[in-house]
């Protein structure tokens, strides 16, 4: 079955062409639906997809949730402050439970790593990461590439498109399920990949095909791509950071920063912004900051996503 649970299951070429698909769909502002299913793979498009948010989301839950509509099913929402959860049901259990009436599929944002792949062990139906805790976040990563993709002229999404490109990725590296997810597609399609972080929230370990540096300097020097994370408040209460103003003094993407980075260097960052933190407005305000257009590809790339993994496939016997 083809749950989504890392960006490694992402079939990457065909995915740019179909969120491409279905962006061009949403500005021909016809039907969601009417034409786009023509050219999609063979899709069931009825029934509920259950979207389980364990963990606050603004742009991945409502762009979850307008795909599903877009693709003719019904978004089930179920958040952790109205579930059963709190009554202390599993997981598992509520899984089990949502595939026993019938649900399509299942999108899940937990706090926890591991969370989707326990889910999909006990899943009938397909499961889509929606983030879970420090481990991964591949639909993310999946519209960071398709913004880049865009971005860059819309080369041939079968060749090594972003070799000889330089993306540094700048935050708490060590927690975060966006730089994993993202560093694993972005390798896949050529590009060179800096990690920087404090020292503190560098990641224990070498990550495959990343240079791992805790000088801003030397990360942004000639980057063509410059990612910008959210820093979360908890690293200072658990004492890997002494305060909010000694990262914003040593790490925080502003302009003054972004001298040494190429000239047409663009600007990203997942959201939510900590303005002034982790970014200054001035540069999340930029025209090189292709923030809001990240925004703008969550949606088709939802989409996409849920019709791959919805859709039935041969290899899985269950066409
Ligand atoms: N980027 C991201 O996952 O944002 P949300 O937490 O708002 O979904």
């Amino acid at each position: 079955m083809p749950h989504l649970l890392s960006a490694s299951d992402l079939p990457l070429p065909q995915m740019l062409l179909r969120i491409r698909a279905w962006e061009e769909k949403r500005a021909r502002g016809r039907d969601s639906r009417q034409g786009l299913l023509e050219q999609a793979l063979p899709f069931r498009a009825e029934g509920s997809v259950a979207l389980l948010f364990y963990e606050p989301s603004t742009r991945t839950r409502a762009a979850f949730e307008q795909a599903v509509v877009a693709l003719g099913l019904h978004p089930l929402v179920i958040t952790a402050e109205s579930a059963s959860v709190q009554k202390g049901e599993t997981l598992a259990d509520t899984v089990r439970t949502l595939c026993a009436q019938g649900v399509v599929g299942v999108v899940l944002r937990h706090p926890e790593a591991g969370a989707a792949h326990a889910a999909a062990r006990v899943s009938s139906v397909p499961v889509l990461n929606a983030g879970d805790g420090a481990h991964e976040h591949p639909t993310q990563a999946m519209l960071d590439l398709y913004t880049l993709w865009v971005h860059f002229g819309m080369p041939d999404p079968a060749s090594h498109w972003l070799a000889g490109r330089k993306v540094a990725i700048v935050g708490d590296i060590a927690h975060s399920r966006v730089a994993r997810s993202n560093l694993i597609l972005l390798t896949r399609v050529g590009a060179e990949v800096w990690l920087c972080a404090p020292p503190n929230l560098l990641p224990a370990a070498t990550l495959p095909g990343a240079t791992l540096t805790p000088c801003l300097q030397e990360a942004l020097q000639n980057a063509d791509v410059v990612m910008a994370l959210r820093l979360q408040r908890e690293r200072m209460e658990q004492g890997l950071l002494p305060s909010l103003n000694a990262y914003r003094r040593d790490y925080q993407i502003n302009a003054q920063r972004l001298a040494c980075a190429r000239p047409d260097c663009v600007v990203m960052h997942p959201g939510p912004l900590n303005r002034g933190v982790e970014i200054s407005d001035e540069v999340a305000d930029s025209a090189r900051s292709l923030i809001l257009k990240q925004v703008h590809a969550g949606l088709a790339t939802r989409c996409a996503c849920l019709e791959y993994a919805l859709s039935p496939h041969p290899e899985s016997g269950a066409v």
